[in-house]
C-alpha cells in the first residue's frame, strides 16, 4: 500500500513510521511511506502555506492552492489513490473504517492540515474526512499517524504470527472488546493470575474471556 502524506512537518513521523510494525510494513514491501512537503506549494518567495480567514477571526488558515497543488502532486503519483483529510470537522473514524480502508488496498493520501484550520474549498479534492475524537489537536499529523498505525497492522502479513488479529479490541467498532490477559509470573506481589487460566480447560477459559470482554 503506497501511503503519500502531505504535511509541513514530514520529522514528525520519523520515529512512528520507522520503528516496530509498521517499520516492519515497509521492510516486508507491503507499505510504502512518502512524504510531500505542503512548504514546496507555497506561494511567493516566502513560500506563503497560510493566510487570515475572510469574515475575521483569530488564527492562520491553510491556503487552498498550495494543498490542491500538493494533492495533485500526489494523485499524478497515483491516479487511484483515496484522499483522506483528517479534520475535527470528519466522521467519527472508527474500526469499521481501517478494515474498509484495508480491504480496499488503494493507495492513500493523507492531508495534514496545521494552523486555525484550512480554506474550506480544499474539500472537493478530498474522498473523506475523519475526526479521530472529541478533543482538539493542533493539526492533522497525530491523527494521520493514527489512521495509518490502524490500516496498516491489517494489511496481510503485516502482523503475522506476532499478534492475533482475531482475539483482539475494537475488532468492530465498539463491540468484542478484549478480555484481560496475563503471563508470568503466577504471583506477583499478592496478586494472583485468575485460576481458571492456569487449569487448561479451553471450553471454561473461552467462557471466562467472553464474560470478561468489556471496556477496562
Ligand atoms: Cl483529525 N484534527 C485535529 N486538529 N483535531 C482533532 C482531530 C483531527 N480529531 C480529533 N481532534
Amino acid at each position: 500500500m503506497n501511503i503519500q502524506i502531505v504535511t509541513l512537518f514530514p520529522e514528525m513521523f520519523e520515529g512512528v513510521l520507522g520503528s516496530s510494525m509498521l517499520w516492519k510494513a515497509t521492510d516486508r514491501g507491503i507499505a510504502h511511506y512518502s512524504y510531500i512537503n505542503l512548504r514546496e506549494f507555497g506561494l511567493g518567495p516566502r513560500k506563503q502555506v497560510d493566510d487570515t480567514p475572510y469574515g475575521g477571526g483569530d488564527g492562520m488558515l491553510l491556503k487552498v492552492e498550495p494543498l490542491v497543488a500538493a494533492i495533485e502532486v500526489a494523485k499524478q503519483n497515483d491516479p487511484t489513490a483515496t484522499v483522506i483529510l483528517p479534520t475535527p470537522r470528519g466522521k467519527t473514524y472508527k474500526q469499521s473504517e481501517a478494515k474498509e480502508l484495508a480491504a480496499a488496498d488503494n493507495g492513500l493520501i493523507i492531508v495534514c492540515p496545521r494552523y486555525e484550520g484550512y480554506d474550506e474549498r480544499v474539500t472537493q479534492w478530498v474522498d473523506r474526512q475523519y475526526s479521530i475524537g472529541s478533543y482538539v489537536l493542533t493539526g492533522g499529523e497525530l491523527p494521520a499517524m493514527i489512521i495509518i498505525d490502524s490500516i496498516v497492522r491489517l494489511l496481510p502479513g503485516v502482523l503475522g504470527g506476532e499478534m492475533s488479529t482475531e482475539i483482539e479490541s475494537y475488532q468492530d467498532d465498539d463491540e468484542n472488546i478484549e478480555f484481560p490477559q496475563y503471563t508470568r509470573p503466577e504471583t506477583f506481589r499478592d496478586l494472583r493470575v485468575p485460576d481458571v487460566l492456569l487449569a487448561g480447560h479451553h471450553a471454561e477459559i473461552d467462557k471466562w474471556r467472553k464474560l470478561h470482554s468489556r471496556k477496562a
